[in-house]
């Protein structure tokens, strides 16, 4: 599965520049996971991949088909849960699967057994027949992530499927994500750092409209300055090591930024004081705060009223 992009730029209204010459490249049957702040672009890049937004300027390819010019023929690969989206309250779980298959063309025997096969590999069996507003946040988003793979697309979009969701929720949900990427290409957008972390097989850091980086969380972690992250757990400590980055979390813990050569000086000293330790690899959450700042970045086309 692979999508191409090249120059891809999108502005609203003439004026709410969204995506700004976007050129990337990613073949992956797995997870792509894209992340960038609020309104970063995350969003208006789903949109116009999955062929429901005009871009204002340059090309986008999915499996080689243009999203504009042969958007009828890619609707068929593809299936989109957008963001924020939720099931009809009045339908129940099987009724809400089966009406989407049968509105791709499914004949209405095989939607059945497709749509009781998709509740089934998400864990919703026991709830088919149950009214969709009686479900819970977490059951919700899973109902529409088996609408889309019920659908067999090889390509699905994912627009923040867990946002909002409670840690358990979200934790079934990377368990159900990463189980059911084989042999598809799923294209999550998320602003949890650590969900892409976990599952991103691709990682592509947007900010503000522009591309920072895309490839693996270590080939992105190789071309950053700090890779490795020293945690000290003690409300005294004196460090004095050039070339690395101290940052006091809280009166009990101090991170310090640095190569591995430069964390390990710091080890002897650390020992011999017997002061508590971990010594971790940059996490996509650190990886992330050193392409794009740490600065509450926020919507640059958002305007205050005033
Ligand atoms: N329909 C729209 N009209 C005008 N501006 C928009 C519209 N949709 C999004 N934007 C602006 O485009 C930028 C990117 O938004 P979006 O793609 O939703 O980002 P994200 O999903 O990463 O939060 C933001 O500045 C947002 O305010
Ligand atoms: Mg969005």
């Amino acid at each position: 599965m692979r999508i191409a992009t090249h120059g891809l730029t999108k502005i609203y209204d003439k004026k709410y520049q969204a995506l700004d010459q976007l050129t990337f490249n990613v073949d992956l049957n797995g997870i792509f996971s894209v992340i960038g702040r609020n309104g970063a672009g995350k969003t208006t890049l789903i949109r116009i991949l999955s062929t429901e937004l005009l871009p204002t300027s340059g090309t986008a390819f999915v499996n080689n088909l243009d999203v504009v010019k042969d958007a009828t023929a890619l609707r068929n690969e593809i299936a989109v849960v957008p963001q924020e989206a939720r099931p009809l309250p009045w339908l129940t779980p099987l009724q809400t699967v089966r009406s989407y298959l049968m509105w791709r063309g499914y004949s209405y025997r095989e939607s059945k057994e497709r749509s009781k096969d998709a509740l089934r590999s998400l864990g919703l069996e026991n709830l088919e027949k149950v009214k969709n507003r009686k479900l819970s946040g977490g059951q919700k988003r899973k109902l529409m992530v088996a609408t889309v793979i019920a659908s067999e697309a090889p390509i699905i979009f994912l627009d923040e499927p867990t946002t909002g969701l409670d840690y358990v929720s979200r934790k079934e949900m990377w368990e159900i994500l990463s189980r059911l990427k084989k042999d598809r290409l799923i294209i999550l957008t998320t602003h949890y750092l650590e969900e892409a972390e976990i599952l991103g097989d691709r990682i592509m850091i947007l900010d503000k409209g522009k591309l920072a980086d895309i490839g693996s969380i270590d080939e992105l972690r190789s071309k950053i300055k700090f890779p490795y992250v020293l945690r000290i757990m003690s409300d005294n400590v004196d460090i004095n090591e050039d070339g690395v980055e101290i940052k006091r979390v809280s009166n009990r813990q101090t991170l310090v930024y640095g190569t591995a050569s430069k964390i390990y000086n710091l080890v002897p000293y650390l020992v011999t004081n017997k002061i508590k330790f971990t010594v971790e690899q940059a996490s996509l959450g650190n990886i992330f705060e050193q392409y794009v700042g740490e600065e509450d970045g926020g919507d640059k086309n958002e305007k205050e009223d005033w």
